[in-house]
């Protein structure tokens, strides 16, 4: 059994599913915080099997240790977390908490238990600054706010736990962006209140739930002036933990490994992509840059590619479609 903290949650939700389609059994710890409970129905009507699911806490030790002895356990992919880079900065504690206490009290039960091998959600966030070469795993790491800070001394953690006990086995996937959502429209992205990421804001634009997108900065120094991302599809996203998850027996050590397609669009590039996949115009006005924000970055993933066997299948018009399709068959998210 693979038990996946966050697995309520959009990346969390479609790797149980592709957890499943691989043969694994994933049991689901989630305290709720950012999901809804009929993501498991849902997962059902997809793979034909409802994960077991407990709704509780990570920083809940005595929770954690009742099921590390009541389930077979033999990994952990652990999602569960807050990811709100502006709500970092005005509740840092929030994210110290939640993020750092919360995985700490995970690999305390997860030692108690002799459950060694951990899968971690990281983020490209790590990086902390533009590169218009492709970043590889070695470039240098820098926290620029306390979201980012709280994945950074959790690799280090992590990295550390392994130095000194060789019987961990923990891969750090680094995400760059997520977007997309499972090809039957059953499950997505279901953000709470006003969009604060890309795709979400522009699907909510074409259902006619928001007047107009406001495009952070046009004076980047990029192709169009315009932020440039590496956007990679949440199916391919989950494939790379069940990639992880086959290559753990084989290495003893804390691997940090990008996740990302190699390729970067930038604000506009993704309108016209999201135009064409749903038919209708996105209305936008150019505005101020986002306080935080950088020019480009995107991944260079060959280490996935060479380690795990892993390699993006999903092209920018394939996430476009299928966060449309997700939109249009859910207009208010899990509440219909
Ligand atoms: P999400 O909010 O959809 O999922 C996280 C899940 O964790 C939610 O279901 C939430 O209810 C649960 N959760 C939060 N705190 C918890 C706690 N203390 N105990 C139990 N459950 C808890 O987010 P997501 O986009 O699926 O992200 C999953 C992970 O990937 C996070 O760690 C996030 O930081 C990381 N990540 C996300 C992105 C992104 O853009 N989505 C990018 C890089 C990294
Ligand atoms: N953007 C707009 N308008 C919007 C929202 C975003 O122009 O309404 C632009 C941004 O300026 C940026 C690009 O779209 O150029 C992507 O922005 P997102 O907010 O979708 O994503 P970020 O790259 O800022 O950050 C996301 C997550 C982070 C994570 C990072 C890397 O929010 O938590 O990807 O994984 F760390």
């Amino acid at each position: 059994m693979i038990l996946v903290t966050g697995g309520m949650g959009y990346i969390g939700s479609h790797t149980c599913v592709e957890l499943i389609n691989a043969g694994f059994t994933p049991i689901i710890l989630d305290n709720l915080c950012n999901s809804h409970k009929n993501v498991l129905e849902r997962i059902e009507t997809i793979t034909g099997q409802k994960p077991t699911f407990i709704e509780g806490d990570i920083r809940d030790s005595e929770l954690l240790n009742k099921v590390f002895s009541n389930y077979p356990i033999d990994a952990v992919i652990h999602f569960a977390g807050l990811k709100a880079v502006g709500e970092s900065v005005q509740h840092p504690l929030r994210y110290y908490d939640n993020n750092v206490v919360g995985s700490l009290s995970l690999v305390q039960a997860m030692e108690k238990a002799g459950v060694k091998r951990l899968i971690f959600s990281s983020s490209a966030t790590v990086y902390g600054c533009s590169s218009t070469e492709p970043i590889t795993e070695s470039f240098s790491t820098k926290a620029v706010n306390p979201y980012g800070q709280s994945k950074l001394i959790l690799e280090t953690m992590f990295t550390d736990i392994c130095h000194a006990d060789p019987e961990w086995q923990m891969v750090i996937l680094r995400y760059f962006n997520p977007i997309g959502a499972h090809e039957s429209g059953l499950i997505g992205e279901d953000p709470n209140g006003i969009p604060n990421n890309l795709l979400p804001f522009i699907s909510q634009v074409a259902i006619g739930k928001r007047d107009k997108l406001q495009v952070f900065g046009g004076d980047y120094d990029t192709h169009d002036g315009t932020g440039v991302r590496d956007y990679i599809h949440v199916c391919d996203l989950a494939s790379g933990h069940v990639a992880a998850l086959n290559h753990l027996p084989y290495k003893s050590n804390c691997l940090a490994v990008n996740l990302g397609t190699g390729k970067g669009y930038s604000v506009l590039d993704v309108i016209n992509a999201f135009e064409k996949a749903s038919n209708k115009k996105i209305p936008y006005d150019v505005v101020e840059r986002r306080l935080g924000d950088i020019d480009i970055y995107f991944a260079d993933a060959s280490l996935a590619n060479s380690l795990l066997n892993w390699q993006a299948q999903f092209n920018i018009d394939d996430m476009c479609r299928d966060t449309w399709r997700w939109q249009q068959k859910n207009p208010n998210g899990y509440l219909g």
